[in-house]
C-alpha cells in the first residue's frame, strides 16, 4: 500500500522505535497521529498528537473516536521488562501481557471497523525475534511476543475479507535506550553492529508495508525464524557481546 497520502496512527510514538516510525511516515507524506501515554513528550512537528494508553479501554475508544480517518495502524507500544516467568514479579508479567497482547488486541478491535470504512488499509504489529526463541532473564516478554505473533496471524485471517493487510515486524536488537539499559543491567556491552538503528528499521518496516509483505524481518529476526523447525532454544545475548 502507498503511504504517501495515507493516514497512520502509531502507538508509543514518544520515544524509541515508535518515534522513528512516526517520523518516517511523515517523511513519506502520510498524515500521522502520534500517540503516547504522555503526549507532552512527543516531539514530532507535523504530527497530530493524541493521548493513548493501549491498556485502558476508555483511552483506546477515545482515540478511535478522534482518529476516524486512519487507514494504517501501527501497534508499536509495549512494556518490555517483565522478567522471568518463574521468578519475576507477577504484576510486571501481567503488564507485559497486557500491553503486548491485550493492548494490541484492543487497538485492533477498535480500529478494524475504521480501517474497513477507509478501504481496508493495513495493520503493522511490532513483534520481536524473542517470539521465536526466548530470552533468559526476560522469558515473560518472549512469551507475550509469541502470543502477539499468534494474535497477528489470527487477525490477518479474520480481516482479509475486508481487505486489511496485517503485517508483523520482527526485529532482533534495536538500538533504543530501553535495550541499552537492559544490556547494561545484564552487565554486558553489545557491539553497535549487532543492533539495528531504529531510524533504519523504520525505513525497512515501511518499505515492507508498502511492498505488501506480511512478515518483515531483520537479520536476527530471520535467524530466529530459521530455528523454528528445530528444538526450542534461548537467544544468547552474551554470545553477541563477545
Ligand atoms: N529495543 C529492542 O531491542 C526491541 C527488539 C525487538 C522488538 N522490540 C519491540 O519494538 C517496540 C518498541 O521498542 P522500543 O525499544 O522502541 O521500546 P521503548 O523505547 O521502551 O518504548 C516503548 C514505548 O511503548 C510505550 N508504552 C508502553 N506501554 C504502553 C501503554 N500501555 N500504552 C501506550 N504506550 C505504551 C512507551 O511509553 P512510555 O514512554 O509512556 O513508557 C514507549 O513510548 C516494542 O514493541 C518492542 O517489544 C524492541
Amino acid at each position: 500500500m502507498k503511504l504517501h497520502g495515507a493516514t497512520a496512527l502509531v502507538t508509543g510514538a514518544n520515544r524509541g522505535l515508535g518515534h522513528h516510525l512516526a517520523q518516517e511516515l511523515l517523511r513519506r507524506g502520510a498524515k500521522v497521529y502520534a500517540t503516547a501515554r504522555r503526549p507532552e513528550l512527543v516531539d514530532l512537528p507535523g504530527a497530530e498528537v493524541l493521548r493513548l494508553d493501549i491498556t485502558d479501554q476508555a483511552s483506546v475508544d477515545a482515540a478511535a473516536s478522534a482518529a476516524t480517518d486512519v487507514d494504517v495502524l501501527i501497534n508499536n507500544a509495549a512494556f518490555t521488562a517483565g522478567g522471568n516467568l518463574t521468578t519475576g514479579d507477577l504484576g510486571a508479567i501481567r503488564e507485559v501481557m497486557d500491553s503486548n497482547y491485550y493492548g494490541t488486541l484492543a487497538m485492533i478491535r477498535a480500529f478494524a471497523p475504521i480501517l474497513a470504512r477507509n478501504g481496508g488499509g493495513a495493520i503493522l504489529n511490532v513483534l520481536s525475534a524473542a517470539a521465536w526463541t526466548t530470552v533468559d532473564g526476560n522469558t515473560s516478554y518472549a512469551a507475550a511476543k509469541s502470543a502477539q505473533w499468534g494474535l497477528t496471524n489470527g487477525v490477518r485471517v479474520e480481516l482479509a475479507p475486508q481487505g486489511t493487510l496485517v503485517a508483523a515486524l520482527v526485529p532482533g536488537l534495536i538500538a533504543t535506550e530501553t535495550l541499552r539499559d537492559y544490556v547494561r543491567a545484564a552487565g554486558l556491552e553489545l557491539p553497535e553492529h549487532v543492533m539495528i538503528d531504529p531510524a533504519d528499521l523504520a525505513r525497512v518496516a515501511l518499505d515492507g508495508l508498502e511492498a505488501g509483505d506480511i512478515e518483515i524481518l531483520d537479520r536476527i529476526g530471520a535467524d530466529a525464524k530459521a530455528t523454528l523447525s528445530g528444538a526450542p532454544q534461548a537467544f544468547d545475548l552474551a554470545a553477541l557481546a563477545g
